[in-house]
């Protein structure tokens, strides 16, 4: 079954073709954030409207790259939620139109599921059952993954995402926009110790996060090291960098072990755009050696949005039979845990 990917739900337009049977057949992805770089974060309007100007030129692109026709295309996979209202109805008209002109069934994929299943389009992917660490710029939950669909929700982020914590850091340190790559870069120069950093929910038990304290932390370290108005000079900078880093990485990989041990599972997948972070992966590389236990994440270009992991998760539920209505429905909010298993 070949089938066309398109992934609007947030500030990154992708576009994708996979084949059942041969695998990934061409992907590509236009970025946004020069767009929205002036702003500090995402605009929703400007975020739509340029959506709309990419969807057309991108998929006959990704048709070339392929080398495939349009009506050789068996079905259409669209983010249909969770993002921004405006942005996801790009996706899903071009979806809906392309659907009911080709005549082939169309489903609307949940973004996070994208994120989830993106491990497996590597050469050596995670077999079920797994535990799931989805960490985005809108999401930090401890999945239980059974199978495709079969989700239960082990833990989540109480207030901001980790993606968010790491955004929001690097904003009061002035960091380019969008921080969080930035900060993990110049987290790479500075000293781990210097600064002591809280991992908070840690010695209570649970799987929930909270990242909102550890930012204050953060913010009240920033302003004791600023000069009248200016940043703090560019080594303490690199040490708030790496500590901050450091602290969101143990508070991580301490909830990961623990939702491991809690289900007796041997294996976690980590998604999602804070899964790219080199030192995350690390962490939890060596620690999880310890108890025999693995880790699997998706290449660096496919751990944040992409069009690939929407191709690959609508291609599974439209082979088990799934279909969605022409008519256009997106759903800014909808939580993992109510779709259905395959
Ligand atoms: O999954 P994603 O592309 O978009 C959402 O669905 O939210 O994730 C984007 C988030 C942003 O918060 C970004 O700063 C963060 O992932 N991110 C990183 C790294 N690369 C992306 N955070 C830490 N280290 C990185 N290397
Ligand atoms: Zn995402």
């Amino acid at each position: 079954m070949l089938v066309l990917g398109i992934e609007t739900s947030c500030d990154e337009t992708g576009f994708a073709i996979y084949d059942s049977e041969r695998g990934l057949l061409a992907h590509c992805l236009y970025s946004q954030v020069a767009l929205h770089a002036d702003y500090g974060g995402v605009v929703p309007e400007l975020a739509s409207r340029d959506h709309v100007r990419k969807i057309l030129p991108m998929f006959n692109q990704v048709l070339a790259e392929a080398g495939v026709t349009k009506q050789a295309l068996d079905g259409i996979a669209y983010t249909a939620g969770p993002g921004l209202m405006g942005a996801l109805m790009v996706g899903g008209s071009m979806a809906t139109a392309l659907g009911f002109t080709l005549d082939i069934p169309v489903v609307g994929v949940h973004h996070m599921e994208g994120h989830l299943l993106a491990p497996m389009l590597e050469d050596k992917p995670p077999e079920f059952p797994f535990v799931a660490l989805l960490v985005s710029g809108g999401h930090t939950q401890l999945v239980s993954v059974k199978g495709i669909g079969d989700y239960k929700l082990l833990g989540e982020s109480l207030d901001d995402a980790a993606g968010e914590a790491f955004d929001k850091t690097a904003k009061m340190l002035d960091l380019d926009y969008p921080g969080g790559p930035v900060l993990a870069k110049l987290a790479e120069k500075g000293h781990l110790n210097r600064f002591d950093f809280p991992r908070p929910m840690t010695d209570k038990p649970g799987l929930d996060f909270s990242f909102s304290g550890l930012k204050t932390h953060t913010r009240n370290l920033i302003e004791k090291h600023r000069g009248s108005d200016v940043l703090p000079d560019q080594q303490t900078t690199y040490d708030i960098c790496a500590g901050f880093q450091e602290a969101v990485v143990d508070t991580l990989t301490i909830k990961c072990k623990r939702a491991l041990k809690q289900t007796n599972m041997k294996r976690l997948v980590i998604a999602g755009g804070v899964s790219a972070n080199k030192r995350l992966r690390q962490k939890l590389e060596a620690e999880l050696m310890q108890f025999d236990a693995q880790v699997f994440y998706a290449r660096h270009e496919f751990c944040t949005d992409n069009g690939a992991m929407i191709a690959y998760a609508g291609c599974q539920r439209l082979l088990a039979g799934e279909r969605s209505d022409l008519s256009l429905s997106v759903t800014p909010r909808w939580p993992l845990q109510s779709l259905s298993s395959i």
